[in-house]
């Protein structure tokens, strides 16, 4: 059925089609219909960040930015569903075209730039959801905020998310903003570690609820650096790493029809860079913090090849575009194989 449906979308452009899947997907969930859409995955349960997942499957941010349809994702079968990237104040993102499909190489190129409607409106849909299970809030910055006052906003909106959320991604890595990514690296990193941790500190003596704090990174760090940044997530007490965001680089999709535009590239190209990107952590961590894995699932053995490689939950999203909501069962079933 999704053949079809990816048949009529895809004539589409892809930010429209974008949205009528976000608005089809947000009504089934209204009506609780999405369920009857696909063949539930296995049941898998496993706890990682202290919180319990029914399977290992996730949501990754950036598809449902604004919580518009956690309903309607959460009974299609994922085990968890990541909103957001929300920023404090709502931001229109960049100029359309913006979103470009590359169909041959299974792939995405983005620019999006953090369009959302702002956090005040995310919690307001957070609180229309039915939803009671893992819901991931991940937050960054806005466009016009100077790099050098970045850890205002983010403490903006973990004030703001923190009683709503299961766990809260900050997301240092989208290369769509302009200096972002220095966040990543080095004393800046450390700084902006160690502010969340004091102020989750508070946060958590004040609700009494201790809310994981778990830091998205960039596919496209040498070695040295991905250690460094596992050795500064131990020391600062956080949760979790996510690997990876899209990549900078156009190894793959080299000559073709949008292969050179500007942004962020996703899917089957990012697929090794990524589960590099885990290998590394997973060997720098030795344990000590869970790897949530996502970049380049398209089928379920890469979602078996990232737990392998050291991660403890995957995400999906452009193989979520290409193949539909059957990839989630996909990837339960591949890694439930593993066991
Ligand atoms: C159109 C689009 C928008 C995205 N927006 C966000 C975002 O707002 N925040 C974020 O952390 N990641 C965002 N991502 C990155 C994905 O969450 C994911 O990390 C990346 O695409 C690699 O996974 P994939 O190969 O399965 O797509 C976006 C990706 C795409 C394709």
């Amino acid at each position: 059925m999704y053949t079809l449906a990816r048949q009529l979308l895809f004539k589409l452009s892809p930010e429209t089609s974008h949205d009528l899947s976000l608005d089809l997907i947000g009504a089934g969930g209204r009506l609780g219909l999405n369920g009857l859409l696909c063949k539930a995955p296995a049941k898998m349960p496993v706890t990682v960040m202290g919180l319990d997942f029914p399977n290992p499957v996730g949501l990754a941010a950036g598809l449902d930015k604004n919580g518009a349809a956690i309903d309607g994702f959460a009974q299609l079968g994922f085990g968890f569903v990541e909103i957001g990237t929300i920023t404090p104040r709502p931001q229109p993102g960049n100029p359309k075209p913006r979103i470009f499909r590359l169909p041959e190489a299974e792939a995405i190129i983005n620019r999006m730039g953090f369009n959302n409607l702002g956090v005040d409106h995310l919690l307001a849909r957070v609180a229309a959801a039915q939803y009671k299970g893992v819901l991931g809030i991940n937050i960054g910055k806005n466009f016009d905020t100077p790099v050098e006052r970045a850890v205002d906003d983010y403490l903006i909106c973990l004030d703001k998310v923190y009683v709503h959320a299961s766990y809260v991604t900050v997301n240092v890595s989208s290369p769509n903003t302009p200096g972002l990514r220095s966040l990543q690296f080095g004393d800046s990193l450390k700084q902006l570690l160690a502010d969340l941790a004091t102020r989750r500190a508070e946060l958590a003596l004040r609700h009494g609820k201790h809310v994981p704090l778990a830091i998205k990174i960039a596919p496209d760090m040498t070695d040295e650096e991905t250690a460094q940044v596992a050795q500064a997530l131990i020391e600062t007490g956080m949760d979790a790493v996510i690997a990876t965001n899209t990549t900078l680089s156009r190894v793959g999709v080299e000559g073709m029809e949008h292969g050179d535009e500007a942004g962020g590239l996703s899917g089957a190209p990012v697929r090794d860079k990524s589960t590099h990107t885990v290998k590394m952590l997973a060997a720098e961590l030795a344990g000590r913090l869970p790897i949530i894995a996502v970049g380049g699932i398209t089928e379920g053995k890469h979602a078996a090849e990232k737990i392998a490689a050291g991660a403890s939950l995957v995400q999906l999203y452009s193989g979520f575009i290409y193949k539909g909501p059957a990839l989630i069962r996909e990837s339960v079933d591949a890694i439930a194989a593993l066991r």
